[in-house]
């Protein structure tokens, strides 16, 4: 299996947040050194998509907001086949059009994968695709009271990263990378794992039901 899953791609929209994207694919990329992978960067269209959130999202404080464009591969309409998507969040879903095209697309892809990644509240797209249809899964733990509106899902509130079948999601932005590592260690080896993380400098939290932040946000239930 581990031979199999050579092929990632990574689902882009304005306003997706940095780290989402950038703390995994700092595994991916390193990886890449060590076992053929091939990157593909996917979004609506081949322009620039930066992280600043789009003028349709009114925050009070977006004045104060910077961001960096990251480039496309692909759009949604012409992808190549996928071994594993990773689906970022970011501030972007708060923009119902944003939210309904990478919904529709994460709905079109998941049959064709081997494994769905999530990171943050793009788990939110995830369930909203109905692909977590009375599965377990998190999000984002500042974000819960967005992210438990999608009711057919068995929100995990205290989680690190939840793994159901072939979806992996993990909480807010940084637990990603501690997702990344896991998945890393489970589809590829712990040496794999360890080796990539020890180039980073990176000790990841390896238990998934870590998670001060369920209580910094006040989460305890559904
Ligand atoms: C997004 O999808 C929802 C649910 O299907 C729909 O009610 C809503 O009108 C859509 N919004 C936009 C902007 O397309």
């Amino acid at each position: 299996m581990t031979d199999a899953v050579t092929r990632i791609g990574v689902v882009i929209f304005p306003g997706f947040a940095l780290l989402d994207v950038a703390g995994p694919m700092q595994f991916f990329n390193s990886l890449s050194a060590i076992r053929p992978f091939e990157l593909s960067i996917i979004a609506k269209t081949m322009h620039p998509v930066s992280t600043t959130p789009p003028e349709t999202i009114v925050l009070d404080n977006k004045h104060q907001f910077i961001g960096q464009a990251w480039l496309p591969t692909h759009t949604f309409d012409n992808v190549p086949d996928l071994d594993i998507i990773l689906v970022p969040g970011g501030f972007g879903i708060r923009d119902e059009t944003i939210f309904n095209e990478t919904t529709t697309f994460i709905k079109e892809q998941y049959p064709k994968l081997k494994y769905l990644l999530s990171v943050c509240t793009g788990s939110i797209m995830v369930a909203a695709a109905g692909i977590l249809d009375g599965r377990k899964a998190t999000s984002n733990k500042r974000a819960w009271s967005l992210t438990i509106k999608h009711k057919t899902v068995n929100w995990i509130p205290k989680a690190r990263w939840v793994v159901d079948g072939n979806i992996w999601s993990s909480s807010g932005v940084a637990a990603g990378m501690d997702m990344t590592y896991a998945f890393i260690s489970t589809i590829f080896s712990p040496d794999i794992a360890n080796q990539l993380a020890n180039a980073m400098e990176y000790e990841p939290h390896t238990n998934p039901d870590w998670d001060p932040f369920c209580e910094i946000w006040k989460v305890t239930s559904q």
